[in-house]
Formats: C-alpha cells, structure tokens, sequence
C-alpha cells in the first residue's frame, strides 16, 4: 500500500490531483514496470503522435520525462519539446536526464491550466496522467490540450491499461493500488472526442492504451 501510496503520489494543493515527489525512484520503477518493453512502448507512442521534425511539441504531466526525450527524438533538433509537471522533484530529476539535448525543456505545469498560448502547439502528448487526475479535471485538461493546439495540430492520450484477466488486474492493484487496477481506460476515446478532436483512433501497446486524434480546422 506503501508503494500505491508512492506511485499515485500526494495531494496538491494546486491541483487536487496526486503528483509524484521521488523522481529517481519513480524513474526506477516506471522501467521495471515495463518489464524490458518501456523503450520500445515510447518510442512507439512518439511516432504515433504524428509529431514531425521541426514541430513544436507539449509533453503534459511529464514525470521523469521518458516521453518528452522520445518526442525530441521524433522531433530532432529542428524542432522544440516542453515536459511540464506540478512535481519539482520530478522536473529536476527529467532536466538532468536530458542533459545535452537541448530541444528538450522542462517546467513546472499544471495540466487543467497550461502555461501557454492558443494554438502555440503542433502537437501535445500525456502518458499515465489522467489517472492522477479528479475526474472534473481531466475534462478541463482536454480541453486545455485543445486550446493550446493550432488547428489540424495533434494530441496523443496514453494510459495504463489493466490487465483483462482477474487475477493479473489483483496483482497490480496489490502492487500499484486501486487507482491502476480498476483504471477505466475504455473512458478515454470518450474524454478525447468529448472535448472537441476529430479523426479519433484507439489502439493497444503492452500496458497501454492510447487515443489519438486531431484538432479541427474552423469551418470556412
Ligand atoms: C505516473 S506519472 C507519469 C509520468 C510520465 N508522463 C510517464 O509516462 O512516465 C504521472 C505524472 O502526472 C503528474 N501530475 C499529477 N497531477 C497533475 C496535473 N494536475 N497536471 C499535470 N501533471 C500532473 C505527476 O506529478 C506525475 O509526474
């Protein structure tokens, strides 16, 4: 219950969410966890955000930042990848990971309230955040993810994925707690097409499920 309590973090104040305090540890567990697979799943995601070279990427609630380096590899140096996290622990922790790549750059965030201008974004990516999230709150950061997208610009929403079969859901809730064995994951293509996104497509990785999609041009 220890360890629950660790990986789904404490309460803050800003967000009435549970944000992660142990970056290195987080780190730790987040590639046991994935069993040898965690390069390959990110990787993977990367590509399936349809973020191009040079574009402009948001990494949202980026703990040690695994995506956000993945995206700046998908991105090269032509183009900018920003991870933001409510944890100064886990900012710390992601900067000193990416030390060197220079197109990848962290900052303090909160996901029902971005730091940022409309339409500033070619494409935002979140991955095992809205789990963290109160359910009220995660409408508000779809829609936040919205606004801060230029139009035809893409969002990619990953999470965990409970095991089908009942004894593997009882072990990752003894392992990791109730909010991981009983995530209804299925909610998240309604959470996206809810807040707006066209072209919505779902699909599988080891542990994962993502939705991705795209924001709508306005009408002429
Ligand atoms: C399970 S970790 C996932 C980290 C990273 N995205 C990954 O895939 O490894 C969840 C992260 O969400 C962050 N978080 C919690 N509440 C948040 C909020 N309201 N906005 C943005 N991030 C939040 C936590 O601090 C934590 O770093």
């Amino acid at each position: 219950m220890e360890l629950a309590r660790f990986l789904h973090g404490s309460p803050d104040h800003r967000t009435a969410g549970a944000t992660i305090t142990h970056g290195r540890a987080y780190e730790v567990l987040s590639a046991t966890f994935f069993l040898g697979r965690r390069r390959a799943v990110f990787t993977r995601l990367a590509q399936l955000s349809g973020a191009r070279p040079g574009d402009r990427v948001l990494d949202v609630g980026c703990g040690t930042g695994y995506l956000t380096r993945a995206m700046a590899h998908q991105v090269t140096a032509t183009g900018s990848v920003l991870g933001v996290d409510p944890s100064a622990d886990v900012v710390a922790h992601a900067r000193r990971l990416a030390a060197g790549l220079t197109h990848c750059t962290f900052a303090d965030g909160i996901a029902e309230d971005l730091d940022a201008a409309d339409g500033h974004y070619d494409a935002v990516v979140t991955s095992l955040v809205i789990h963290h999230l109160p359910e009220p709150l995660r409408e508000r950061a779809l829609a936040e993810m919205m606004r801060v997208l230029r139009p035809g610009g893409r969002v990619l929403v990953a999470d965990f994925r409970p095991p089908k079969g009942r004894i593997g859901r009882h072990l990752v809730g003894a392992v990791t707690g109730p909010a991981m064995e009983h995530n209804p994951v299925h909610l998240l293509e309604p959470l996206v097409r809810g807040a707006g996104f066209a072209d919505v497509e779902t699909g599988d990785l080891p542990l994962i499920r993502y939705v991705r999609a795209v924001k709508p041009a306005p009408a002429r």
